[in-house]
């Protein structure tokens, strides 16, 4: 698996793990159990018992700790055996892997890579579901395929002219035009601006008058999406150069959606997702009606990434041919080869 480590990948949505019940997850093909500790405050511990290994995440939470419900073996939230029934002395190396954990944005981020480089301020600044300004539907999706297949996806957005044919509509500016690109230190940013859009029938606020339209995201290590969309006086754009607007002057249709995706083994990835208005701009059955289509929208990005990760399986050896929307993802996928080998050099190294 080619993927960063030293990045804060979503382990959980945090709703998904309660208090009491141990939350079993893979990442880079490691078993990770999430708890709650007493106050709340989540651990992730390696799935697997020091003892016999047996998944942890079967076990029963005793305040701070875990306790391994086959022979009992009870786990500290750092992951020191503190007890053994049976036995008086506890080994100095009974121990299990404990992941630096940070809960934020309603989500549950967990570090893979070095612990003495787990900085919280790495943490992309995605919005979460109690932030008010949003009104935002939440989901998560689970593919039959590698998370780069997925991340790819989310680097180039002509796809949407011909796999949300049905669901988005969309037409075919986004395959006939290429966005704004620009690299950032842990992510590729891209830009768009549509202008001068015909009104269409049930818009909320300005009726009948055109727009120009904005959609713009940041797609961060590990695989993370935080893309706003509104619209805009027609000539906008040209104020702007074509760069990002500020939102608070957009007429209608602020939205925001962030996008995680999660590599849990080789041939399996999570995605999570939140959609939905800003308050100013939307309500409740806004949302509903965004979460809606981005269901339908997913689901044909599952069938046709699926579908693309049997073929490749099937046809080893076989080169893709890079076209202009690229751009973006063969930027990302260096990024991370760069990530993955600096990583191999540090550890090689210490
Ligand atoms: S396998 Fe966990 S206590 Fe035996
Ligand atoms: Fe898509």
């Amino acid at each position: 698996m080619n993927y960063a480590r030293n990045a804060w990948y979503v382990g959980a949505w945090s709703h998904q793990v309660e208090a009491g019940t141990p939350f079993a997850m893979k990442i880079l093909n490691e078993r990770i159990v999430i708890y709650r500790q007493a106050n709340g405050t989540p651990a992730a511990l390696e799935d697997r018992c020091v003892h016999r290994m047996a998944p942890l995440s079967l076990g029963r939470c005793e305040g701070d700790r875990l306790r391994c419900m086959y022979h009992g073996l009870l786990f500290e939230p750092d992951g020191r055996v503190a007890q053994i029934p049976g036995q008086e002395i506890v080994p100095p190396k009974a121990r299990v892997r404990a992941y630096p954990l940070v809960e934020r944005h309603s989500w549950i981020w967990i570090w893979m890579g070095d612990q003495a480089l787990a900085d919280p301020e790495l943490i992309p600044a995605a919005i979460g579901l109690d932030h008010p300004d949003y009104i935002l539907g939440h989901g998560h999706l689970d593919y039959a395929a590698e998370a780069r297949l997925i991340n790819d996806n989310l680097c180039d957005f002509s796809h949407l002219t011909y796999v949300h044919a049905k669901s988005f509509q969309t037409g075919p500016d986004h395959a006939e035009s290429l966005p704004r690109i620009t690299p950032l230190k842990r992510g590729i940013r891209f830009e768009r601006w549509v202008r001068n859009v015909a009104a269409r029938p049930g818009r909320s606020k300005q009726d009948t008058a055109p727009t120009d339209n904005f959609g713009g995201y940041d797609f961060l290590l590990p695989g993370v999406l935080l893309m706003w969309s509104g619209s805009f006086p027609v000539g906008t754009a040209d104020f702007y150069k074509d760069g990002a607007p500020d939102y608070t002057k957009a007429i209608e249709g602020v939205t925001f959606t962030s996008q995680a995706v999660t590599p849990m083994t080789d041939r399996a990835s999570r995605y999570f997702f939140s959609w939905g208005p800003h308050r100013d701009h939307g309500d409740e059955v806004m949302r509903d009606g965004l979460m809606q289509l981005a269901g339908m929208a997913f689901e044909e990005d599952k069938i046709m990434i699926e579908a693309q990760q049997r073929v490749i399986d099937e046809t080893p050896g076989a080169q893709i041919m890079p076209i202009a929307h690229d751009k973006g993802v063969t930027l990302f996928n260096r990024l991370v080869e760069h990530m993955v080998r600096s990583e191999g050099t540090a550890t090689a190294t210490t």
